[in-house]
């Protein structure tokens, strides 16, 4: 492992993971329901109808896997904190059992000397917020900035990262476009304010967390490479529409206060008085980062899909095989698009971006293949060979220029992984979900012994 050697002093590792994939206990402490317990409750969406009722316990094993976390021997440990814990009702009345348990959470991280990383959302709308319009309605971002101010007035003397929203792309084009996550919408281009307001809740969210004295503020964006099928001048425009929906559109006004051209007209209300909230300075720029796409014009011999999920007529570009090795998702593999898109970002916003961390990366194999063995043990080398290519793609960044200052693996624990459900396993520490034995997989200790080398 020499490439750590070569980490800038002071470089954190850390690790991520959210509510709704760990938790469980969905209905305790007064926890209310969101859209993702009913949208994973209906038939035929979630893989093997899996539910994440119980999921990996963190809700009452988070002592043991903050423990785990802390012998691997990171700095950090990004969490989410689940709205309808807080507020159940979306707005109004404050659950205090809820507040109380993720203070109870950041209490143990610190007494184990990590530093905590709240994320407030990934994705578990409460369902009252959703009945109301959920992220269709701009009132849906004052909302969130209630929450965010009563979150931060508890825990900012103790967090030391903060993420308002992780991966607002993926709710409006998944959740919302779509219909592949929770709230199930296909309002396709329809979809475009759910964007604006999810940005706005960035930016509302960002001056709270700093009003209640929060520090270490920034984002979870996903970014990747659009490359082009070809250069059939069809297929390039495809990519760069795919570009600009999927990095631009989001990075770009939070950087510079602005939508890439001609796309504000496409967004609801004061759009230039948001953008000024918007574009509130961070203190990183966080990027999730798991495979690039590759991307063409819609052509008979062309599956109508993108990152494998099957698109309706009236999108004008499909993502294209390239045959590179997959992930267990079904994403290429491609640690040079982690190094471009770091590159990408330092280059196109130079002065304007603040540091930038890897705030996820990971991969789960292929189902199947990640239970114990006869020894007992979990020996994922897939993994660690994923670990290894792209902890060297930040550090290849790093010497040409990029100012990267973590690199934060998905995710401690297997979990609950959405529509796929338990079949794939993200985590460095394998669950058994019957008995829920943590046993910690060879990645685990790769990576122990590359961070103490790294130090
Ligand atoms: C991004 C999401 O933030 C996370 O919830 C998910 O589990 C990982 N990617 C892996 O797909």
């Amino acid at each position: 492992m020499p490439h750590t050697e070569r980490f800038p002093a002071g470089f954190e590792w850390g690790v991520g993971a959210s509510g709704f994939q760990t938790e469980g206990a969905l209905a305790t402490d007064g926890r209310g329901p969101s859209v993702w317990d009913m949208y994973a409750a209906r038939e035929g969406i979630v893989q093997n109808g899996d539910f994440p009722s119980t999921a990996a316990d963190f809700y009452h094993r988070y002592k043991q896997d903050i423990g785990l976390v802390r012998e691997l021997g990171v700095d950090v440990y990004r969490f989410s904190v689940a709205w309808p814990r807080i507020l159940p009702a979306g707005s109004g009345p404050v659950n205090a059992k809820g507040l109380d348990f993720y203070d109870r959470v950041v209490d143990e991280m610190c007494a184990a000397g990590l530093k905590p990383a709240p994320t407030l959302y990934h994705w578990d709308t409460p369902v009252p917020i959703e009945d109301a319009g959920g992220w269709l309605e701009r009132d849906t971002a004052y909302r969130f900035a209630d929450y965010a101010a009563t979150v931060a007035e508890r825990l900012a003397d103790r967090a030391e990262y903060w993420i308002p929203l992780n991966e607002p792309v993926v709710l409006t084009q998944l959740g919302y476009a779509l219909g592949q996550m929770a709230p199930g919408k296909t309002l396709l281009f329809d979809a475009l304010p759910t964007g604006h307001h999810q940005l706005l809740a960035h930016g509302l969210a960002v001056q709270a967390i700093r009003a209640a004295g929060g520090r270490g503020i920034g984002t979870a964006n996903p970014h990747a490479p659009q490359h082009p099928a070809s250069d059939d001048p069809e297929d390039v425009t495809a990519a760069e529409l795919s570009d600009t929906l999927f990095n631009w559109m989001w990075a770009d006004p939070i950087l510079t206060g602005r939508y890439p051209d001609g796309w504000a007209q496409a967004m609801p209300g004061p759009v230039a008085e948001d953008l000024a909230v918007i574009a509130e300075p961070l203190d990183f720029y966080g990027v999730n980062y798991y495979s690039p796409s590759t991307v063409g014009t819609p052509r008979p011999d062309r599956d109508a899909t993108y990152g494998g999920i099957p698109l309706p007529d009236g999108i004008p570009f499909v993502g294209v095989d390239t045959g590179l090795p997959k992930t267990g998702l079904g994403g290429d593999i491609d640690p040079d698009g982690l190094r471009d898109i770091l590159l990408t970002l330092t280059r196109r916003y130079g002065d304007r971006l603040p540091p930038l961390i890897v705030t996820e990366n990971g991969t789960s194999q292929q189902p199947g293949t990640e239970e114990p063995g006869q020894d007992g043990k979990v020996h994922d080398s897939g993994r660690i060979a994923y670990l290894d290519r792209h902890i060297d793609a930040v550090r290849q960044a790093i010497e040409q220029g990029a100012d990267v200052r973590g690199y934060w693996v998905w995710s401690p624990t297997d979990n609950f992984e959405w529509n796929h459900g338990f079949t794939q396993r993200f985590g460095l520490v394998h669950v058994d979900y019957a008995t829920l034995a943590r046993t910690p997989k060879d990645s685990y200790f790769w990576l122990q012994r590359l961070i103490k080398d790294s130090r």
